[in-house]
């Protein structure tokens, strides 16, 4: 796989903080050729993304954004999950529309399934498989009275995903959107990792958990949804879709298979003899948490248009095994299991 700077791309990167662009610089000294930092502390102020597309000397031709509130210890969900969420993409949406000048070729949006999945799924029985017109039916006050900060997750993608289409269609600007929308992410880091703290919420949940004894057992225990995509599958299919034009005005979903408690126990204690005593053994052979049938999605549409953006129109994902495995393996590296 081709990265984007191995493509020739020249990028001009957000981050939070001066602080956390030394980070990046010190885990990946080679990025500094190729990558300008900006900082964006805050999202949410006024006009934040204005002076990137200002201060650049070259004008931009892309614009991926990725960044959105994913952290579910919150006081207040729609002040802190929901609102943050729109705005940031309705903003660098809007400056790319006044700003990005004639350039400026395709906005990818990343997405989530959650935006396309029902909340409310009834687990007990496979339903019929999701398509890309599906929208997630979850609402503000849905998440707000039942105070569920996932709820409010899938709502602030959801409110977010479809802010950026209601803006394409009322402002018409000259370049088009495709929306990428991945089910859980896991895979390898390469963020800068200063201890276990640092591992990121759904490497931590969905494969970390079962290793740092927080499960010590995984009778009863079930997850959010039941579908995932290694990370590098995810950062590819961005690339692509700069440039595929099959994505256009599309959403893509992004899906490569089955993901569950035990299946992740099994990968592990199979191919990490050393990390076996650490593992809960389950029920190798029960999969899936007893009276859970997840929908499943239908891929058909998006897989097409993927295989269009590669260079041999073929898309494979990376399946559960290797992203496990290669997770696993960079979690020991930086020491953080
Ligand atoms: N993880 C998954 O399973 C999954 C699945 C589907 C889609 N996604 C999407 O993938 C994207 C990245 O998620 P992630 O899993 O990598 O989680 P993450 O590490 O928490 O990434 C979210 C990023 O957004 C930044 N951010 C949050 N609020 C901000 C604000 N007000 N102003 C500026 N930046 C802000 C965060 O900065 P700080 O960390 O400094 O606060 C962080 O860098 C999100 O859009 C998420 O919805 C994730």
């Amino acid at each position: 796989m081709l990265t984007s700077r191995q493509r020739g791309y020249h990028i001009t990167a957000t981050v939070r903080s001066h602080e956390k662009i030394d980070a990046i610089l010190k885990t990946h000294p080679s990025w500094k050729n190729n990558i300008d930092f900006t900082v964006v502390a805050d999202f949410t102020t006024e006009e934040p993304f204005d002076d990137i597309f200002h201060n650049t000397t070259k004008p931009f031709d892309y614009v991926i954004h990725t960044a959105s509130p994913l952290r579910f210890q919150v006081n207040d969900i729609r002040k802190e999950m929901i609102e943050p969420a729109e705005m940031g993409t309705t903003k660098i949406l809007r400056a790319a529309q006044k700003y990005g000048g004639s350039s400026l070729k395709r906005f990818v949006l990343l997405g989530s399934a959650v935006a396309v999945l029902n909340s409310f799924e009834d687990m007990t029985k496979e339903g019929k498989p999701y398509t890309e017109r599906d929208w997630n039916p979850v609402t503000t006050e849905q998440a707000v009275e039942r105070k569920d900060p996932v709820l409010g997750y899938n709502v602030s993608k959801t409110r977010a995903e479809a802010d950026a289409w209601e803006l394409m269609k009322s402002n018409k600007p000259t370049f088009d959107l495709a929306v990428i929308n991945p089910d859980i992410i896991i895979g390898p880091m390469i963020h800068p990792i200063s201890g276990p703290r640092s591992i990121n919420q759904t490497n931590q949940f969905a494969i970390a958990s079962f290793i740092d004894g927080t499960h010590k057992d995984i009778e009863g225990l079930t997850f959010p949804f039941y579908h995932f995509v290694d990370v590098r599958d995810v950062a590819r299919s961005h690339v692509d879709a700069l440039t595929n034009p099959a994505a256009s005005g599309q959403r893509i979903l992004l899906i490569a298979g089955l993901i569950s408690p035990q299946l992740v126990v099994n990968i592990i204690r199979e191919n990490f003899p050393q990390l076996r005593e650490r593992v809960p053994e389950g029920n190798p052979s029960q999969i899936l948490p007893p009276g859970i049938h997840p929908t499943g999605w239908d891929m058909r549409v998006s897989i097409d248009i993927l295989a269009k953006g590669t260079n041999e129109k073929r898309w494979n994902y990376i399946d559960l095994k290797q992203s496990v495995i290669d997770t696993v393996n960079s979690m020991l590296e930086h020491r953080v299991i």
